[in-house]
């Protein structure tokens, strides 16, 4: 089976494709490498360094698939509140054109990056897939047209796809040729970032008066491998014509102090860090139910914070 990867030199996308070709599958990748790196394309897989929002592109690097993992996007919130447009143009209008090209090449199976984010500010926890959407942010608005879109493409053409909303995604992936790790820039996401914090520079705990047991906000954090091991299962599970969402996290949280204390303990040291007024727009807790992935995909996520932590650890 071949698996076009859109966003395969990124974070997420890097991963999958190495764990998709040690499985036998064959991979083509297409990304324009605005935020990801051609050097962590395993060699194995056909890169395609071109973008989604070329359709002659797209045509070319489909040539042969199967099914296809989205992962390219712009995923920076944000940066999606001062330039809105550039989230509707790749996330968006990207996955329109994505779409269009996998109904002109016959491609029938789709397993794509959603996010939490199009729940917004959730007054239910743990989130179900039937709690409310309601982005708070283009970011997440741009991630909910997609879903909207999925769905439209399968009642309307028989589209078997999965959409599968990641809570936090944090740790590595240790290949022959190295680590495939988070490199975002700026980073924006809690683990690397406490492992870089310097007395010069300390890491910011936003809000120490939250209404949670430690006074910190509690985020659902879920290991890579954990979540391509999903998303494999999310392909294997499609169902015919339809479209499936599925949150993916660890359906457990862990409060700012709670990361920061498992990330002392895997450094041996203690980490500088300070407490700075809350930030706007933050809830205080955002926990994933992920019993609809544990009975629809036969999936549950085994690898804990601390493996989280120490391989995010490793890999810098
Ligand atoms: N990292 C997380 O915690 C998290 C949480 C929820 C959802 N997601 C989603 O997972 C996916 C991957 O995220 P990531 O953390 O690996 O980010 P990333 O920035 O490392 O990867 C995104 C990749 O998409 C590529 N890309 C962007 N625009 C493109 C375009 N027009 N054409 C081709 N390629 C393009 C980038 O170059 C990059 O390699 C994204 O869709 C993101 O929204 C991530």
């Amino acid at each position: 089976m071949k698996i076009l990867v859109t966003g395969g030199a990124g974070y997420i996308g890097s991963t999958a494709v190495s764990i998709l070709l040690d499985r036998g599958f064959d991979v083509n990748v297409i990304d324009d490498c605005s935020t990801g790196y051609a050097a962590s394309v395993d060699s194995r897989a056909t890169f395609f360094q071109k973008s989604i929002l070329e359709p002659a592109a797209l045509d070319y690097a489909l040539q042969g698939c199967d099914a296809v993992m989205h992962f390219a996007a712009k995923s920076l919130v944000g940066e999606s509140v001062v330039k809105p447009e550039i989230y509707w143009e790749t996330n968006a209008y990207g996955s329109r054109l994505l779409l269009n090209a996998m109904r002109r090449n016959g491609v029938e199976k789709l397993v794509f990056s959603s996010t939490a984010a199009t729940y917004g500010d959730s007054k239910e926890n743990p989130i179900t897939e039937n709690s409310a959407t309601s982005p708070t942010n283009p970011y997440g608005a741009s991630k909910l047209a997609v879903d909207y879109m999925i769905s439209a493409q399968s009642t309307a053409y028989g589209l078997s796809a999965a959409s599968l909303r990641y809570f936090n995604v944090a740790g590595a992936l240790k290949t022959e040729n190295g680590w495939l790790a988070e490199k975002h820039n700026p980073e924006t996401h809690l683990i690397p970032n406490l492992l870089r914090s310097t007395p010069e520079s300390p890491m910011k705990i936003f809000g120490t008066d939250w209404p949670t047991p430690d006074g910190t906000c509690i985020r659902d954090y879920i290991h890579v491998v954990d979540l391509i091991e999903a998303h494999i299962k999310a392909l294997e599970n499609l169902t015919p014509g339809r479209h499936e969402i599925i949150n993916l996290g660890s359906g457990g949280g862990y409060s700012v102090k709670e990361v920061l204390a498992a990330a002392e303990k895997v450094l041996g040291r203690s980490i500088p860090a300070i407490a700075t007024d809350r930030r706007a727009g933050d809830p205080a807790v955002l926990v994933a139910d992920i019993s609809k992935a544990r009975a629809v995909l036969g999936w549950q996520p085994e690898r804990s914070l601390q493996s989280m932590v120490s391989d995010a650890w490793e890999s810098f």
